[in-house]
């Protein structure tokens, strides 16, 4: 078998048959299989049986009583059966035109990557499929943010919420996926870097029936969004949190004692420095210690910016204050934002850094920021 199309569906019964007849044509040339994984409530599996009964390649249908992960769930279903290595994902709509294949297909058999994705917005690609003007800047609204949070890993794609992409099955760590709804593709790409191509198409209306989409899939993908993207990172966020809580209480506490609020000031910030050194060591970089330069050396490194990073961040308030036109609170809470990333790119390039790597050309640098920042966290 040389191509596995697995298509998801849920209530298509009326697409069906169009579906496998427009594949039928373009791959027939290719040895390939139609997979459709079904969650469906209506009758599109006794549909997809009558035709797969007739159709003049094999129509597999997996039907899932159980649907676990929804779309998502139901695309990594169907890389687990599937007859090829090179596995082909589209809808069952007719969004995705089937004359695309063979592009998909030739470009993956070019060689030198692992993943074609069919994309809306790159080259002669539209979207003039999406329902309405809503859908258009929602999907416009939610590319770019999903960009800008992984910026390595997708700068090669331009449409990574496109449900329609060849993979090669071999690459992907399908144990590693927790597939939630609609993104899969998202979620392939942010987990491992590909090497990626790209295929513009056409995302056409739908052939008959409506869309699943629905505003729980938008939220769900905001979820998903947040949790590929900030596993180790949120720790961090949530410790700093806690830091910042304590060193108020701290400084509220010094000062009932009758201590004067400078020396209360910087013993509470000191000992929140600490006390957040410990959380780091203990949750966040637990899995990078042994790699990395002994405990008072990291500690040490870790104490010192915290320090630098006080000394500088206060001026700089001072600054925007004195010169911007903007109130202390908005200028502090900007500048606590830029430190937090600041800081946790500090701490897993420097602190952390593994021993040997002491040159790391800036690239490398910057994966391994990625690279960790997306890992499990513990708590
Ligand atoms: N098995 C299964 N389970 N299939 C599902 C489920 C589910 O829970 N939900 C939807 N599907 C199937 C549909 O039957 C259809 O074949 C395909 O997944 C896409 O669903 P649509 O309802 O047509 O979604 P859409 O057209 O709004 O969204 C498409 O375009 C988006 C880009 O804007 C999808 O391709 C998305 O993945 C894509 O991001
Ligand atoms: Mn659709």
């Amino acid at each position: 078998m040389d191509l596995s199309i697995i298509v998801p569906t849920f209530n298509e019964a009326p697409n069906i048959a169009e579906l496998v007849r427009r594949v039928a044509i373009v791959v027939a040339d290719t040895e390939a299989e139609i997979i459709f994984v079904d969650d469906s409530s209506d009758d599109t599996p006794e549909v997809i049986r009558v035709v797969a009964a007739s159709a003049p390649l094999p129509v597999r249908l997996v039907h899932r009583e159980d649907p676990v992960g929804g779309l998502g769930g139901a695309v990594v279903a169907g890389y687990h059966v599937a007859a090829s290595d090179v596995c082909l994902v589209m809808d069952g709509d007719l969004q995705h035109p089937p004359e695309k294949i063979p592009e998909l297909l030739a470009r993956y058999h070019a060689g030198g990557v692992d993943v074609v994705v069919a994309s809306r917005y790159t080259g002669e690609g539209t979207a003039h499929g999406l329902a309405d003007r809503t859908r258009v800047l929602v999907s416009r609204a939610s590319t770019a943010l999903t960009k800008a949070m992984f910026p390595l890993r997708l700068r090669d794609v331009s449409d990574p919420m496109t449900g329609f992409f060849l993979v090669s099955r071999s690459a992907v760590d399908l144990s590693g996926l927790r597939p939630r709804g609609f993104k899969i593709l998202l979620e392939i790409l942010v987990r491992r870097s590909f090497r990626i191509a790209e295929v513009p198409f056409d995302f056409a209306d739908r052939h008959a029936g409506q869309s699943k989409a629905s505003l729980r899939q938008g939220l769900h993908f905001l979820a998903q969004l947040a949790a590929l993207r900030f596993g180790k990172m949120s720790l961090f966020a949530v410790i700093g949190g806690l830091g910042a809580v304590v060193n108020i209480a701290l400084v509220w506490v010094l000062t009932h004692f009758g201590i004067d609020y400078i020396a209360a000031a910087i013993v509470a910030a000191e000992a929140t420095i600490i006390g957040n050194f410990l959380l780091l060591e203990r949750f966040v970089f637990q899995d990078m210690r042994g790699a990395a330069s002994g405990v008072w050396w990291r500690f040490a490194k870790s104490f010192t910016f915290n320090n630098v990073e006080a000394a500088i961040r206060i001026p700089i308030v001072a600054l925007m204050v004195a010169t911007g036109h903007i109130s202390v609170v908005v200028a502090t809470a900007v500048t606590l934002v830029l430190a937090f990333f600041v800081r946790f790119v500090f701490h897993s390039l420097v602190v952390y850094a593994p021993k040997q790597n002491g040159a790391a050309p800036l690239r490398g640098a910057l994966e391994r920021v990625d690279e960790q920042s997306m890992q499990p966290g513990e708590l």
